[in-house]
């Protein structure tokens, strides 16, 4: 397998939390650098490791990986677009860049035979990506559907459950490292919409701008509606859900839905994700695992940057395959 010399850019929750499995093992990579915006943070590593000059990266043409692992995600495209199109294979976890900007970002990686590998983007630690890629590939799907942000899972359960109110709540998911820099993203469900995004290019082949498609948060809802909620024995999850409507449609959208206690996302709690695939021939089939955090993250990203040992690359092959399926936001509420 190829040797991997590595350039990370970032070193916040999930840079770190790649770099603590990283350094219990024994692998046949190098971290050459990390480049970060504020260099007078106090750093665990060695100064010599750090850098503000992002070009100390992208132009060594020594480092044939990057690892893009930052916040700002109009910097993170340009980063991006940079490395694919200078021959490096990029590993990223920006779910927002990566879904506002998939097709080019499909188009660069055939136009310079590079690869964008991105299963710490969705789901945190759980590999649907890869699943979906090729373990689905020749699959039916007729819906995925789940949790897919650790925060607000993390909110309603903690209000659910422990009586919280939702600013303590959301103060605990910030402070343990789950939340975006701006939470707005979160719990008004358009991190989940991101990772929907993503998920159905390889599912269904359709690429979707975000935009189009409807998300609506848990930052509206009520003391009210959660005790109504309990008073059923129902919980309230926010459900991201990409559904085959006929042949020629799929459906994508985001929104609070009751959830009772023979799903399985029931007890899907606290900073937890759940994927269920319904599929026309393995049927019904649930992932769980913890959707954010630096370790569950940082597990997929370096799953993924060992995965570039063997030049992987995602094939999207459904995207060819399946042209004729378009998406619609056309959709009934009562799903
Ligand atoms: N803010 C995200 C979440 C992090 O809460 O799920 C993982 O993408």
């Amino acid at each position: 397998s190829k040797k991997l010399r590595i350039g990370i850019f970032g070193f916040g929750v999930v840079g770190q939390g790649l770099y603590d499995i990283i350094k219990t093992k024994q692998l046949n990579f190098e971290i050459v650098k990390f480049a970060i915006k504020d260099p007078n943070k106090k750093r665990t590593l060695p100064a010599e490791l750090f850098t503000t000059d992002r070009d100390e990266i992208l132009d060594d043409p020594e480092i044939n990986t990057v690892v893009e692992l930052i916040n700002d995600s109009k910097a993170a495209f340009e980063i991006v677009k940079k490395a694919l199109t200078s021959g490096k294979n990029v590993v990223s976890a920006s779910k927002k860049m990566i879904a506002d900007n998939l097709e080019e970002l499909i188009y660069l990686q055939k136009q310079y035979g590079t690869s964008l590998l991105y299963e710490g983007a969705v789901c945190g630690s759980i590999p649907i990506i890869r699943n979906l890629e090729e373990y689905y590939d020749n699959e039916l799907l007729h819906s995925i559907s789940g949790i897919f942000n650790g925060s607000s899972n993390y909110i309603l359960s903690k209000v659910y459950n422990e009586g919280l109110d939702y600013d303590t709540a959301l103060k605990q998911a910030q402070d343990l490292g789950f939340a975006e820099t701006d939470p707005t993203s979160d719990v008004g469900g358009f991190d989940p919409k991101y990772k929907l995004v993503i998920a159905a290019a390889h599912a269904y082949g359709v690429i979707v701008k975000p935009e189009e498609v409807l998300n609506i948060g848990i930052q509206n809802l009520s003391t009210y509606d959660l005790q109504y909620a309990k008073e059923k024995r129902l919980k309230i999850k926010l459900v991201p859900a990409a559904k085959e409507l006929d042949s020629q449609h799929v459906a994508l959208f985001v929104m609070p839905k009751f959830v009772n206690s023979t799903e399985f996302l029931y007890n899907v709690d606290n900073e937890y994700n759940g994927v269920v695939v319904q599929a026309a021939f393995a049927d019904q089939q649930f992932f769980f695992g913890k959707g954010a955090g630096g370790h569950p993250t940082g597990s997929a990203v370096l799953s993924d940057i060992a995965a570039l040992r063997y030049d992987y690359q995602y094939e999207y092959k459904k995207t060819h395959e399946k042209k004729d399926l378009k998406f619609t936001n056309d959709i009934e509420l009562n799903v």
